[in-house]
This record gives C-alpha cells, sequence and structure tokens, in this order.
C-alpha cells in the first residue's frame, strides 16, 4: 500500500481532505509549529510529529528528513510554510508535492503564503485566481506543475471570500493529484 507522508503549518483542511479520501495511506503528519492539523491527525489515529520551527531554526529540514522512511512514496506539502533544504528534496526525486493558493507563476514565491497571495490576486485587478500543485525544487513555488484549478474572481470579492472558495477547490485538485500519482482510488 502506499505510503505518504503530509506536512502542515495550520488547520490542516487541505490534510482532512487527504485523511477522507486515503485513511489507510498516510504513514504519519509532521508539523512545523502548533497547529490545528496536529489535533486532526492525532483524531485520525496518525502518527504526528511537531518539529517546532522556531526551536530547531538551524535544522528543521535535517530533523524533518529524520523521521521520514525510505519507503515513502510521496510527501505532501499541504499548508507547510516551511522552506525544505536541498538535502531533503535531492532525497525524494519527484516525490515532494506542495499546493499553492494561487495559479502559479503568479502570486508565488517567498513570503507569499496564504491570505497575502489572495490580497495581491485582489490588488492585482486579476478576474480569476485559483490553485497550483507543483512538484518542489530548489526554487521557491517553482517546481513543474502538476495541475491547477481555475477560481473566478467576482468584483465583490475580498482576499477571505476568494480564499474560500479556492480552498475547496484545492482539496479536490490536492486528492485528485495524489490519487494520479500513486495509482489508488
Ligand atoms: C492553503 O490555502 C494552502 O494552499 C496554503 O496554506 C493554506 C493551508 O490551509 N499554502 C500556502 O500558502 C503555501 N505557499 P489548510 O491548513 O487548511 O490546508
Amino acid at each position: 500500500m502506499p505510503k505518504l507522508v503530509v506536512l502542515v503549518s495550520g488547520s490542516g483542511t487541505n490534510l482532512q481532505a487527504i485523511i477522507d479520501a486515503f485513511p489507510t495511506q498516510v504513514a504519519s503528519v509532521i508539523a512545523d509549529r502548533d497547529c490545528y492539523a496536529l489535533t486532526r491527525a492525532n483524531s485520525a489515529g496518525i502518527p504526528a510529529y511537531l518539529v517546532d520551527r522556531k526551536l530547531h531554526r538551524h535544522d528543521l529540514s535535517q530533523r524533518i528528513n529524520a523521521l521520514i522512511p525510505d519507503d515513502c512514496d510521496l510527501i505532501v506539502l499541504a499548508g507547510f510554510l516551511s522552506i525544505l533544504d536541498n538535502q531533503l528534496i535531492q532525497r525524494f526525486p519527484q516525490k515532494i508535492i506542495n499546493i499553492h493558493p494561487s495559479l502559479l507563476p503568479r502570486h508565488g514565491g517567498a513570503g507569499m503564503w496564504g491570505i497575502k497571495v489572495h490580497q495581491a490576486a485582489i490588488n492585482s485587478g486579476d478576474n480569476e485566481s485559483g490553485c497550483t500543485v507543483h512538484y518542489v525544487s530548489e526554487e521557491i513555488d517553482g517546481g513543474a506543475i502538476i495541475a491547477q484549478a481555475k477560481v473566478a474572481i467576482a468584483a465583490d470579492d475580498t482576499a477571505e471570500s476568494l480564499q474560500q472558495k479556492v480552498l475547496a477547490h484545492e482539496h479536490k485538485l490536492l486528492v485528485a493529484v495524489i490519487s494520479k500519482l500513486l495509482g489508488v482510488n
């Protein structure tokens, strides 16, 4: 059975979508801060680890790397906000994916995460946004794009309303990509 490891930093709605779709395949959840996603993992009976980014500023990636088994089939960054180092990225070529809440390459890169991404889409006057699943490479949000879903931006959308619309699409897109990559469901 394929083994997934999911990295999280936030409320974990994407993690929940993964758990619901692949209830027996999430081997572990790793967080870089205390967050509700850890509660979701615990409720689902999935081993969950906290590697605090503030306590382990200099070796966060190495510590996360040590928690990931060699036989892991896919590592999913599901709202994970720390940057992984090259050693970890190179250990799992084409096996680490990230979900980003915009149509990359728009509104990506260092410092672009969460509500800031949606505010940038609104401020730019874009009439559409969406989400992207891509392979993780050494360039932030720069790895090969696997799939995108588009969301229309309405004239009265705020960053918050856009975030909610995009999030609903994220859950479906992420599950669809994982199914395809693992050849399951
Ligand atoms: C999601 O919108 C995800 O795309 C975003 O954080 C949110 C996490 O939500 N990730 C980034 O902005 C990464 N650059 P969740 O914890 O409810 O899944």
